[in-house]
């Protein structure tokens, strides 16, 4: 197993012609795959050829490889990070010992649960974005759409390279599922409900890679931490693809904000006027995303949690930064519900667990905000994007039922469906925001209601042909 990637049918450092059965179990699900991405993929784009990054291999210069293809001939494939000699459990009741290469029995549905959990939100947001090439603001939107598209596929081929390697059967069966289910169909949902919401509009777009992609940041640096070996080298490869997804939300809020700045100066005050977008409509948006990715970190007291920490399947995000890894007898101070009121205590540190992660989470939202605030701020204008209480609007969780204003004051239920309109997307915003959405696929061109970006993809000028029209 190492850094060299074979020419096979599926691109892999994993030495899979190395496992005939393996490598056949595979190529019978890729065709199942390549049917799923022509019939939910980016609708009317296929054949068209897109500028894309391709992993060749996981070294820093084979990792980025760009040229123009077409989407169904992209080369997904199955890239782990190359195995550490002598690695051991980095946390949990088996810290120091030796990690696992293969699954232990009786973490055996705990580890699958969460492998396809993870595995579920990757073909689910590439049918929530299906439909917006129709609308993209540029061909340099429109490429980054698909580049995130089909690196989103291929988090999807690493996960079942896991269900079917480690899983057996049902690992063979949990995989076919992964392509039945499909994102907000009544009888057969995607897992998660951020992953159910459809992604109607850019707008909506940006805001969830900017906070639904950094959701699995974190998930997966949890899972780059775990003690099965395969699964820690699958997620910390997955990582460098996840960056890229989380610039595109973040540059591309970042990027309509600065317009809304220079719109709202060019109008006194009023950019939807001339077709921008305002920034108090932005704030709504980063209300509704935010919020519906916080519920994706789960409950805020969680047994799973502390038994998928104590058996070495998930860690902190950067356990290295810690110098405790057991935690037993450490507490983690927090707001809880009890009796119905808002009390800060102390929580065993173990079933704190997501808690933590959504607090460093809520940490890196908030770093991306600050820049946002600091395009606004060098516009001149005087407004100040702020992130919601991480009470507010929740689905799931101890909050989920209750209902909290965005600073976090608990209110009733009739005050919040009163102001719900003030605080989320209300229908007019949405039918405002969806008839701005007119494409622009002229080169180097932009829709009003965005600023360019400050640079092109990697090194190219901003006209160059990032998808080519006939
Ligand atoms: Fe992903
Ligand atoms: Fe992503």
């Amino acid at each position: 197993m190492g850094n060299v990637v074979t020419d096979d049918k599926i691109p892999n450092n994993v030495n899979l012609s190395g496992d005939k059965r393996l490598q056949r179990a595979l190529e019978a699900w890729q065709p199942q795959f390549i049917d799923w991405w022509k019939q939910m993929g980016p609708l009317g784009w296929q054949e068209k050829d897109i500028y894309l990054r391709t992993a060749v291999s996981v070294e820093t210069d084979g990792w980025a490889h760009f040229d123009h293809v077409k989407m169904p001939d992209y080369r997904w494939g199955i890239f782990l990070e190359p195995q550490k000699e002598g690695r051991t459990h980095g946390f949990g009741d088996l810290y120091g010992q030796p990690v696992w290469q293969e699954v232990p029995g009786e973490f055996r549905n705990l580890m699958k649960r969460l492998i396809v959990t993870q595995g579920d939100t990757e073909p689910a947001s590439v049918e929530q974005q299906r439909d917006l090439g129709a609308t993209a603001p540029s061909l340099y939107d429109l490429r980054n759409l698909f580049q995130v598209n089909v690196e989103e596929g291929r988090h999807l081929w690493a996960m079942v390279y896991l269900l079917h390697t480690y899983f057996g059967r049902d690992g063979r069966e949990e995989a076919e599922e992964l392509l039945a289910r499909r994102s907000g169909d009544v009888d057969k949902p995607r897992i998660l409900g951020a992953f159910n919401e459809p992604t109607s509009h850019w707008l909506s777009f940006f805001m969830f890679t900017m906070f639904t992609d950094r959701d699995g940041k974190y998930q997966l640096s949890a899972l780059a931490e775990s003690g099965f070996d395969p699964l820690a080298r699958t997620c910390r490869f997955m990582l460098t693809e996840e960056a890229h997804h989380m610039f595109v939300g973040e540059s591309g809020v970042q990027r309509v904000v600065k317009r809304s700045c220079q719109l709202m100066k060019e109008t006194n005050g009023d950019p939807r006027s001339v077709g921008g977008i305002d920034l108090p409509t932005i704030q709504k948006y980063a209300n509704l995303w935010y919020s519906l990715s916080l519920d994706l970190f789960g409950g805020e007291v969680s047994s799973n949690a502390a038994d998928a920490f104590a058996a070495g399947i998930k860690g902190r995000y950067k356990e290295d930064r810690y110098d405790e890894h057991k935690l037993v007898g450490s507490h983690f101070a927090m707001d809880v519900l009890e009796g119905g009121k808002v009390v800060h205590k102390d929580v065993p540190m173990r079933n704190a667990l997501n808690e933590v992660l959504r607090t460093e989470y809520i940490k890196d939202c908030q770093r991306g905000v600050d820049r946002w605030n600091k395009t606004i701020k060098d516009e001149g204008v005087d407004f100040q994007i702020t992130l919601p209480s991480n009470k507010f609007h929740r689905q799931i969780g101890m909050w989920s039922g209750h209902y909290f204003a965005p600073d976090g004051q608990m209110i009733d239920q009739a005050t919040f469906e009163a102001r719900r309109g003030e605080w989320l997307p209300n229908a007019a915003d949405e039918t405002y925001i969806k008839s701005l959405m007119k494409p622009v696929y002229e080169r180097g061109k932009m829709a009003n209601w965005i600023a360019p970006p400050a640079k092109g993809i990697n090194g190219l000028p901003e006209d160059f042909e990032y998808v080519r029209l006939p």
